[in-house]
């Protein structure tokens, strides 16, 4: 058996492991499983990488070259790697994201630029697939890597999360699809250089506007978005370097993601197609930033008086429990009353927080039961019913203009209705808008106060007058 045939059964067992790994990712109880057969799956693929370099530097110099960048570039890697994934916060995490969807970008570019330059030898239609094979994966490449980087600007606040609104915007992406697409028919028939610089520059602008197009509210689709770019990006890389292994994980992966950027959509009412190309249709929103009306405060001991009288009681969580790491003393708040026959559940909505699943990875690390921890469509009807809803740092996710204002710029995005309720609590440090930069027309209902500060130190401050 040859090197080469050791390490493509390796990577099929890999290929495998993936696959197993996003199966048991997708449910609660097997995803720890599912995160081990990607660990697995990983290290496998490493070591048959590694194994191929080192067989074929057994040919010579040239070889030995490729292993010792191979250690470099690896020891490099997972030293940066470790000491970014210790320090990076939970809230930290979709910017991390998107900043290493970035170097996959890069690196389509910079294979897609190596195979180019790298005399191949092939003739005929192989050539013409190998010439196709680098415009489109430079092409792929240099808008995950630029879009990638906006993202990365937007989620960790350096940049504006309001949508860019060039005049024409929908016509510059769609020129610059046509544009790609002829310049490729071209490359293909004359592989000069100078059209691989065109490409590059288009790709890399197309990337910027795309998502500098998109509003703050559509920024989670976004990010799966870009996520599932990556993986074709990869894939691409993958067909120029021979590497079937990277074939098979970049089509998972641009999969996976091209089908969570569609469920995300289906549950904020937004199109797919208009977002995936850069907010197409979407128009700009108009400007009411200003406040609608007076609003009422309330201390934490009246919150504790309107808790322990209350029959049921709904936690609806946002950003900002995870930005104060709440979710300890929400947690026993929500036992304290629980003791006292309150019936409290959770209403948890698809996109609170920074990243898919943000508000169940909190409360499952603070051991809140699964029983009570409800999706959005759940426990909307239950809300006229409710006595209490404590709004735990959640903006826009709780904002009625969504459901109630037309020309609000996250009209349409399915909210949790907690204004339906008898009483609503609001913990927050002020009365600055959520992540979509929208005023909140909840903070000035008759039946809404606002408990400000931190909103551990509050919930811990109920807890203490309970
Ligand atoms: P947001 O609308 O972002 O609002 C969070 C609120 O938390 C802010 O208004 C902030 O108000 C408050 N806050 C921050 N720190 C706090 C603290 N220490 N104590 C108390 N309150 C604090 O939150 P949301 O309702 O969860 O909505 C999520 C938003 O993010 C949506 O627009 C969504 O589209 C977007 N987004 C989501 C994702 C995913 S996948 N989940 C990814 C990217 C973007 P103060 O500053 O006044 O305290």
């Amino acid at each position: 058996m040859t090197a080469a045939s050791v390490a493509t059964a390796a990577y099929i067992v890999a290929a495998l492991l993936f696959i197993l790994s996003l199966a048991g990712l997708s449910r609660h109880d097997t995803a720890r499983r599912g995160v081990v057969y990607g660990m697995i799956g990983m290290a496998l693929a490493l070591a048959a990488t590694i194994w191929l370099t080192v067989t074929a530097s057994w040919g010579g110099p040239q070889a030995a070259l490729g292993l010792t960048l191979l250690v470099v570039a690896m020891l490099v890697g997972a030293a940066i790697g470790l000491w970014r994934a210790r320090r990076v916060e939970m809230t930290g995490m979709p910017q991390l994201i998107a900043l290493l969807h970035s170097f996959v970008g890069l690196a389509a570019v910079l294979v897609g630029w190596n195979g180019a330059l790298y005399d191949t030898g092939l003739e005929g239609a192989l050539a013409d697939i190998h010439h196709a094979e680098v415009f489109i994966g430079v092409f792929i490449g240099g808008v995950t890597f630029t879009g990638s980087i906006v993202a990365f600007l937007k989620l960790s606040a350096r940049m504006s999360s309001k949508p860019l609104m060039l005049p024409g915007k929908n016509a510059l992406n769609l020129g610059a699809v046509i544009v790609f697409l002829a310049l490729t028919v071209w490359y293909v028939i004359t592989p000069d250089l100078w059209l691989l610089i065109v490409v590059t520059a288009l790709a890399l602008a197309l990337g910027w506007h795309l998502v500098a197009s998109i509003g703050g509210g559509d920024m989670p689709v976004v990010v799966s978005m870009l996520n599932s770019y990556s993986g074709w990006a990869a894939a691409a890389a993958g067909f120029l370097l021979n590497n079937d292994l990277l074939i098979v994980t970049g089509a998972l992966v641009g999969s996976s993601g091209a089908y969570l950027s569609y469920i995300m959509c289906r549950a904020m009412n937004r199109s797919f197609i208009s977002v995936i190309a850069g907010g197409f249709g979407i128009e700009a929103p108009r400007k009411d930033d200003e406040e609608t009306g007076e609003h009422r405060e309330v201390d934490a001991e009246t919150a504790a008086e309107m808790l322990a009288a209350a029959d049921s009681v709904v936690i609806t969580p946002g950003y900002g429990m995870a930005v104060a790491q709440a979710q300890y003393p929400v947690a026993e708040l929500a036992a304290r009353l629980r003791e006292r026959g309150v019936n409290v559940r959770f209403g948890i909505h698809p996109v609170a927080g920074r990243l898919p699943g943000h508000m169940n990875v909190l409360l499952a690390e603070a051991k809140v039961p699964y029983d009570i921890v409800l999706e959005m469509d759940e426990i909307n009807d239950d809300m006229p019913d409710t006595s209490v809803v404590l709004v735990i740092g959640a903006n826009d996710t709780v904002n009625p203009a969504a459901a109630e204002d037309p020309g609000s710029p996250i009209a349409g995005m399915p909210v949790l209705k907690v204004w339906e309720a008898e009483n609503v609590i609001v913990f927050k440090r002020s009365m600055a808008s959520g992540y979509a930069g929208v005023q909140n027309p909840l903070f000035f209902r008759d039946n809404a106060q606002m408990l400000f500060g931190d909103a551990k130190e509050r919930v811990e401050d109920i807890l203490k007058a309970l």
